[in-house]
């Protein structure tokens, strides 16, 4: 099984996968905070018809999240721009898609979310309203609801609202959720009846969902010379 981490700087979820012993690359324009072989610094666009058996996306929501709503009518470009790229992921040929963002305008660009967690749900005291959509994945069980209820989301980092690294801070993936997903994903087989061809065992994808395919050996990529084999240098 090989998984692809859209938009993650962090290495939250990548890391998570790989303690498991399941193959995970992140993907993002920046480099990745934990230094891994397997992160792939570029347009993730490049990479989505690589063959991954799985996605989970982490696309950016400036443009998108209703919390910004006010300066919408300043930003109609670059709204349209987070549209299409979140468009993109959700229709990449990958048979198990999550894509994940905050309460956006996608709930009616795009369609309602399957589900809307919270880090409480997953053994964090906090609150960010973190919509899931989901293709050909079931959806994710609490594992451990807590009590607190603070909203961190919105008290800042202590070094800048605007800063990268007060914005990095701000999006990085909780780890109790990162931990659920590869729980309850990551131990989803794929079928071996079909020449080791990887078909899930769960869901049945929705209409419109590509299946059937496996993601390149690392031999394949050697021999095509794949972007993925770049190694991210610190
Ligand atoms: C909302 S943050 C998600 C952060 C993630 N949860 C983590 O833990 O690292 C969105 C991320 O998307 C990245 N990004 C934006 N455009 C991208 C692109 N075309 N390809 C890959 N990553 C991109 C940004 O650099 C940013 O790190």
């Amino acid at each position: 099984m090989k998984v692809l981490i859209a938009c993650e700087q962090s290495g939250i979820v990548r890391e998570a996968f790989k303690k498991v012993g399941i193959e995970a690359w992140s993907c993002d324009i920046l480099p990745s905070e934990i230094y891994s072989s397997k992160h792939y610094q570029g347009d993730v666009l490049d990479i989505l018809d690589d063959r991954w058996d799985m996605m989970i996306a982490h696309p950016p929501c400036t443009h998108l999240a209703v919390s910004g709503a006010r300066w919408f009518k300043d930003k109609v470009k670059e709204q349209k721009e987070a549209i299409d790229f979140f468009m993109k992921l959700v229709n990449a040929p990958i048979p198990k898609i999550c894509v994940e963002n905050p309460i956006s305008i996608m709930s009616t660009k795009y369609r309602k979310p399957d589900q809307i967690i919270q880090p409480w749900m997953f053994g964090h005291g906090e609150t960010k309203a973190t919509c899931l959509w989901l293709k050909g994945l079931p959806k994710l069980n609490p594992t451990n609801i807590v009590d607190g209820r603070d909203n961190n989301v919105h008290k800042g980092c202590g070094f800048g609202w605007n800063t990268i690294e007060c914005k990095k801070a701000r999006s990085k993936t909780f780890q109790g959720i990162a931990d659920a997903m590869v729980d309850q994903w990551g131990s989803l087989e794929i079928r071996e009846d079909n020449g080791g061809v990887g078909q899930w065992e769960s869901t049945p994808p929705r209409e419109g969902d590509v299946g059937g395919s496996n993601p390149p050996t690392v031999k394949e990529r050697e021999n095509s010379g794949s972007s993925l084999c770049n190694e991210v240098k610190k």
